[in-house]
C-alpha cells in the first residue's frame, strides 16, 4: 500500500463536516419556482459579496460560463472574444458554439493571463454585413493554464473601459475568484467592478461538492434563469447543495491563503534544487497552482514524470522516501502539455501531506534529471 497525495486539482476535496451538517439541516423548497430559501439566501450572499444586483445558482462552472455567453450573445451571428488559453475556449467542448451558436474568437494570452488590448480594439467588428457582431469579451481570474495567475487589476479596469466604450459585455470566469482576491488583498467586489457578469465555483478550492454561481444585473440574471432552464440546469431542492456552498464561503474561503503558502513552498523547493530539467516561475507564483516546466532540451515528457511519481520503487521504501509507517508515497498531478506539469494545492492537503509530496517530488526529479541529460 502506498500513501497518495492527490495534487491533480482543487476539485478533489471532500465536503467538510460543517457542510454535511448544513446539507442535512437546511430549509428546502423548489428552486425552479424560486422557493428554496437556502438557494435564495446563497444567491443574495454572493450578489452582495461581488457587488452586483443578482445571482443565480447553477450546477457547474461550465454551465455558468455558457449561460453568460448565451445571454450576452443572444442574437445569431454573435462573436465572443476569449483568450486562447482560457477554460471557455480549451476545456468547455466549444459549448458556446455547439449550443449557443456563438463564434469564439481568440486573442493570444500572455503568460500573465492578459491579452493585448490594442489587438482587441483592432478586431472589434465595425458592423460590416459580411462579419459577425462582436458582443462580449471573457477573461479568467485566476488564470488556470497560466498557473493560477491573478490578472493585473489595472489591465482589467482598462479592458472594462474599452468594453463600455465599444458596447461589449465583459464576463469574468472567476472559478477561482476568491483565490485572486486573497492574493490581491482586495475585495472580490473590487476585482469584478468592471465586469457585467461573473461566474464563481464553490467546488474548486472551496470544498463544496457541487455548484457555481453566476452574478450580474437583475435583467441579466432574469435572462440567465431562462437559459439555465433550457440547458437543464433548473434544480429543485437545490438548497441541499447551496447549503454546502454557503459554508464554503464562510469556512473555507478564509483559509485559501494556506493553500497559497503551501504552493509557494513547493515552488521554491523545486526551484531551489537548481535542476537542468525542471523549472518553476517562483516570481509568478500567485495562488494555489504550481506549474513545473520541463526543459525543451530534455528527452523527458510530462507524462513520463507523472508515471514515475505514481510508482514506488524498492529503494524509496528501503531509504528515506517513505511515510513514518514505512509506506511509499505516490503524488498525483496533471500535465497541461508535453512539457508542463500542474500541481494544485487545496484544503484537504495538510502540512504532513505537503512534506511527503515534496519529499517524493524531490526524489523523483533528482533521479530523472540525473538519468536524462539534456540533448
Ligand atoms: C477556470 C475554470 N473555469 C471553469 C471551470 C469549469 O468548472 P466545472 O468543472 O464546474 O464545469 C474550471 C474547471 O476546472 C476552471 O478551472
Amino acid at each position: 500500500m502506498a500513501y497518495i497525495v492527490d495534487l491533480r486539482s482543487d476539485t478533489v476535496t471532500k465536503p467538510t463536516k460543517a457542510m454535511k451538517h448544513a446539507m442535512v439541516n437546511s430549509a428546502l423548497g423548489d428552486d425552479v419556482y424560486g422557493e428554496d430559501p437556502t438557494v435564495n439566501a446563497l444567491e443574495s450572499k454572493v450578489a452582495i459579496l461581488l457587488g452586483k444586483q443578482a445571482a443565480l445558482f447553477v450546477p457547474s462552472g461550465t454551465m455558468a460560463n455558457l449561460i453568460a455567453v448565451m445571454v450576452h450573445c443572444n442574437k445569431r451571428g454573435s462573436e465572443a472574444f476569449v483568450g486562447h488559453l482560457s477554460h471557455i475556449y480549451k476545456y468547455e467542448q466549444g459549448g458556446a458554439s455547439f449550443l449557443g451558436g456563438v463564434l469564439l474568437s481568440t486573442l493570444e494570452n500572455k503568460p500573465d493571463g492578459t491579452f493585448d488590448l490594442a489587438e482587441l480594439e483592432r478586431r472589434i467588428r465595425g458592423g460590416d454585413l459580411h462579419e459577425p457582431v462582436s458582443c462580449m469579451v471573457a477573461i479568467e481570474n485566476t488564470h488556470n493554464v497560466c498557473g493560477g495567475k491573478v490578472l493585473p487589476q489595472e489591465w482589467v479596469d482598462k479592458l472594462g473601459e474599452l468594453c463600455a466604450q465599444r458596447g461589449l459585455a465583459l464576463h469574468m470566469d472567476g472559478a477561482r475568484l476568491l483565490n485572486a482576491s486573497t492574493y490581491a488583498g482586495e475585495s472580490p467586489a473590487r476585482l469584478v467592478k468592471p465586469c457585467d457578469s461573473v461566474s464563481l465555483c464553490f467546488s474548486k478550492g472551496l470544498c463544496a461538492p457541487v455548484g457555481s454561481v453566476l452574478v450580474g444585473s437583475y435583467h441579466f440574471i432574469e435572462q440567465a434563469r431562462r437559459v439555465r432552464k433550457a440547458l437543464g440546469g433548473g434544480m429543485r431542492q437545490a438548497g441541499v447543495l447551496a447549503a454546502a456552498a454557503a459554508v464554503a464561503l464562510d469556512e473555507v474561503a478564509p483559509r485559501l491563503h494556506y493553500d497559497h503558502k503551501r504552493a509557494r513552498l513547493l515552488a521554491t523547493t523545486i526551484q531551489g534544487l537548481f535542476l537542468k530539467t525542471f523549472s518553476v516561475d517562483v516570481k509568478g507564483q500567485h495562488t494555489n497552482i504550481v506549474l513545473v516546466r520541463l526543459s525543451s532540451s530534455s528527452p523527458l515528457t510530462a507524462d513520463a514524470v507523472l508515471q514515475r511519481l505514481a510508482q514506488v520503487c524498492l529503494a524509496e521504501t528501503q531509504g528515506d522516501c517513505k511515510t513514518p509507517n514505512d509506506e511509499g508515497v505516490i503524488v498525483k498531478a496533471v500535465c497541461f502539455n508535453p512539457k508542463t506539469i500542474r500541481f494544485t494545492l487545496h484544503h484537504d492537503i495538510t502540512d504532513e501531506d505537503l512534506w511527503l509530496a515534496i519529499m517524493k517530488i524531490v526524489y523523483v526529479f533528482k533521479e530523472l534529471d540525473a538519468a536524462n541529460p539534456l540533448k
